[in-house]
C-alpha cells in the first residue's frame, strides 16, 4: 500500500458540489412543511422561490433540480426554435451541457470569444447579432456567465455585464445570466447579489455549490417569464411533488452567501502555496477556483492529478495541462495548507 492509499482523510477539491448537508439542513429536511409543488401547494418551495427572487432583485423564481435544467429551461423560455443564441465560447451552457441548446431548444449557436475574463464586449454582441429576414433565423438570446467557471472562477465586474446586456437590449435581445456561482462574484466585488443581476432578464443560481445545499438551483426573472418557465420545467421532466423536503436545506443555503468569503480566502492561500511548488503555474484566484497549469512540470493535468490523488488530494482535469481545485465549506484553512503540502510531495514523487 502506498503512503497515499494509507491516508485516511482525502482532501476533495474537485468541486464545490461535493459538500455534505450539515445537521441543520438534515433537520430542516425532516421537518419541512410539504405539499404537491406541481399544484403550487408546497409551502417550503413557495417560500424558497420568494426569498430567492428577492435576493437577486427579480419578481419571481422557480425551483429546479439542477443548474443545467435551470439554464436550459431559461434558454427554451426566451427563444423560438431555429433562432441563434449568442454564447461565450467557454461558457458552461454551451460547452458542458451536452449540446442542450440544440437538443432541447433546436437552437443554432453563435460563439463569442470573451477573452481572458470570458465577457463579450458590446461590439462583439452587436457584431454577433443576426436580424431575422427571409433567409436568416434571427438572434433570440444572449447568455453570460458570472463567475466564469472555465476561466478560473473570475468574478466579472457588474459594469461589464451591464455593458453587454445594454448592447443586447438595444437590439431587442433578452439576456440570461448563468450565475451558478453569482454570489461568489458578488462577494468578490463586495456588492449585494442583486447588483450582479440588475441588467439581465433572467438568472440561474445554484444552491448546491458554495452555499452547501444537497440539491437544487433557482431560475429567477419576471413573473411572466417564470410562469412560462414553469411550463418548460414540466416539459423537461422537472415538475416535482413534495419538493419541500429538498427545498428546506435550500432556504438555509441562502443564508450562506457571506460565508463564501472564507472559500475565497482559502483559495488564495492554496494558490500562494501551490505557486511555490516547482513546475506549477498558478492563476491568481478571484473566487473559490484555482487553476493550475502543469506544463512546466512536464506533466499532463491527468498525470498530475493521478499523483495528487496518490498523495490524498482530489482535483479536476480542465484542459490537457490545466487542473482545477475548488474550495468549499467542507474544507478549512488547515485542509488547504495540507493539500498544498501533499501536492508538493506528489510532484517530488513523479519527478
Ligand atoms: C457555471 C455553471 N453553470 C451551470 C452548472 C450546472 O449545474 P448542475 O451541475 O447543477 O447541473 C455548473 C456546474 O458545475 C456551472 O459550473
Amino acid at each position: 500500500m502506498t503512503d497515499g492509499a494509507q491516508r485516511t482523510h482525502m482532501i476533495d477539491l474537485r468541486s464545490d458540489t461535493v459538500t455534505k448537508p450539515d445537521e441543520a439542513m438534515r433537520e430542516a429536511s425532516r421537518d419541512a412543511d410539504v405539499g404537491d409543488d406541481v399544484y403550487g401547494e408546497d409551502p417550503t418551495v413557495n417560500e424558497l422561490e420568494a426569498e430567492a427572487a428577492d435576493l437577486v432583485g427579480m419578481e419571481d423564481a422557480l425551483y429546479v433540480p439542477t443548474g443545467t435544467m435551470g439554464n436550459q429551461v431559461a434558454v427554451r423560455t426566451h427563444t423560438d426554435r431555429g433562432q441563434e443564441v449568442l454564447v461565450e465560447r467557454e461558457s458552461h451552457v454551451y460547452k458542458w451541457e451536452l449540446g442542450g441548446l440544440a437538443q432541447l431548444s433546436s437552437l443554432q449557436v453563435r460563439t463569442l470569444d470573451g477573452g481572458e475574463r470570458g465577457i463579450p464586449t458590446p461590439k462583439q454582441v452587436r457584431d454577433g447579432y443576426v436580424e431575422e429576414d427571409g433567409h436568416r433565423p434571427g438572434t433570440g438570446l444572449l447568455t453570460l456567465e458570472n463567475s466564469h467557471n472555465s476561466k478560473g472562477g473570475v468574478a466579472i465586474d457588474p459594469t461589464k455585464i451591464d455593458a453587454a446586456a445594454e448592447a443586447a437590449r438595444d437590439l431587442g435581445l433578452p439576456v440570461h445570466l448563468d450565475g451558478a456561482r453569482v454570489f461568489n462574484a458578488a462577494v468578490a466585488h463586495d456588492v449585494p447579489p442583486d447588483r450582479m443581476t440588475e441588467n439581465v432578464d433572467s438568472v440561474m443560481f445554484c444552491l448546491s455549490k458554495g452555499l452547501g445545499a444537497p440539491v437544487g438551483s433557482m431560475l429567477a426573472g419576471s413573473e411572466a417569464f417564470v410562469a412560462r418557465a414553469r411550463r418548460n420545467r414540466k416539459l423537461f421532466g422537472g415538475g416535482m411533488r413534495q419538493a419541500g423536503i429538498i427545498a428546506a436545506p435550500g432556504l438555509l443555503a441562502l443564508q450562506n452567501v457571506e460565508r463564501l468569503a472564507e472559500d475565497h480566502d482559502n483559495a488564495r492561500v492554496l494558490a500562494e502555496r501551490l505557486a511555490g511548488v516547482d513546475g506549477l503555474d498558478v492563476q491568481d484566484p478571484e473566487t473559490n477556483i484555482v487553476l493550475v497549469n502543469t506544463e512546466s512540470a512536464g506533466l499532463t493535468a491527468d498525470e498530475f492529478l493521478d499523483a495528487c490523488e496518490e498523495a490524498g488530494v482530489l482535483g479536476t482535469q480542465f484542459d490537457t495541462h490545466v487542473a482545477r481545485f475548488c474550495t468549499h465549506w467542507d474544507v478549512d484553512s488547515d485542509d488547504v495548507e495540507a493539500a498544498a503540502e501533499r501536492v508538493g510531495e506528489a510532484l517530488d514523487w513523479s519527478n
